[in-house]
């Protein structure tokens, strides 16, 4: 298979990354594609939306990250057969020392996702609130970037710190004849009600342009109220605003990348 790994990151807490990881993830098995989701953050919060019990697995992404495991002994399925996970766990004790004496540090993602990478249609990647170098190894290993930003004051915030460390991977890819692509801007959590979130999605375009996604999630109770029950809101509440939006996400990234 043709896989697309795709990592969803914004250092900035709560601007929507989980939950677009996993409706997109969700969504795009409504186009029959097969998708690997890999939760890279320690609040483990992918994994749990997901509906999958912390003590249910014996390796996560951290012991992948650490070499003590490989990715195919770490990833499990789950009641969607065209949805793997590859879980996070919260109490990972020593795992930046471990990392930080790899040589091949930034890379280890990038590595060992080339063993499963043909397994799936798109891979995508649920990014910590950091941009440290469990970020970087999603981005590496990624060939492209989906940024969602909260239709909130203060949104830009941060963004020129992110495209920065972007730009900086896009360098150390080059040299391997790699890309990473800023496959879209997405804008999250619009109050429809409010025009100051109005005025944030016309910020964002006037900086953007382009690259912002057609598709805006709005704010909906249907979406946190799925978090609540572990199952994506495209299978919680299939009707919600959130979850047409999403549907609608996926057609957009899949029309732009096969
Ligand atoms: N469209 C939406 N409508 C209503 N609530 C939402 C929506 N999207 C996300 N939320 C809620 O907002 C909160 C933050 O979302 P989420 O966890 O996806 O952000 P995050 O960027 O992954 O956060 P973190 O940086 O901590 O990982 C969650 O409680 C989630 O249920
Ligand atoms: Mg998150």
């Amino acid at each position: 298979m043709n896989s697309i790994v795709i990592s969803i990151a914004n250092q900035k807490g709560g601007v929507g990354k989980t939950t677009t990881a996993i409706n997109l993830a969700s969504s795009l098995t409504y186009l029959d594609k097969k998708v690997l989701l890999i939760d890279l953050d320690y609040q483990a919060n992918a994994t749990t939306c997901m509906g999958i019990n912390r003590g249910s697995f014996k390796n996560s992404i951290f012991d992948c990250l650490t070499e003590e495991a490989v990715l195919s002994e770490a990833i499990i399925k789950t009641e969607n057969p065209l949805i793997d996970v590859l879980p996070a766990r919260t109490v990972v004790e020593g795992i930046e020392e471990k990392i930080i004496a790899n040589s091949n540090r930034d890379f280890i993602l990038h590595t060992q996702l080339k063993l499963v990478k043909d397994n799936y249609d798109y891979i995508l990647i649920d990014c910590p609130p950091s941009l440290g170098f469990v970020t970087i190894n999603a981005m590496v290993a990624s060939d492209g970037i989906i940024i969602p930003v909260q239709c909130e004051f203060l949104a830009m915030d941060g963004l020129t710190q992110l495209l920065n460390t972007i730009r900086l991977v896009q360098a150390k890819k080059k040299v391997n004849r790699e890309s990473l692509t800023i496959y879209g801007v997405l804008l999250t959590m619009l109050d429809t009600r409010s025009s100051s979130g109005f005025q944030v999605v016309n910020e964002i375009k006037t900086y953007f342009g382009e690259r912002v996604f057609q598709t805006i999630i709005p704010r909906n109770v249907s979406c946190s109220n799925a978090t609540f029950y572990g199952v994506p809101v495209t299978e919680f509440s299939p009707k919600s605003k959130s979850s047409i939006s999403y549907r609608q996400l996926a057609k957009e990234v899949t029309s732009r990348h096969g």
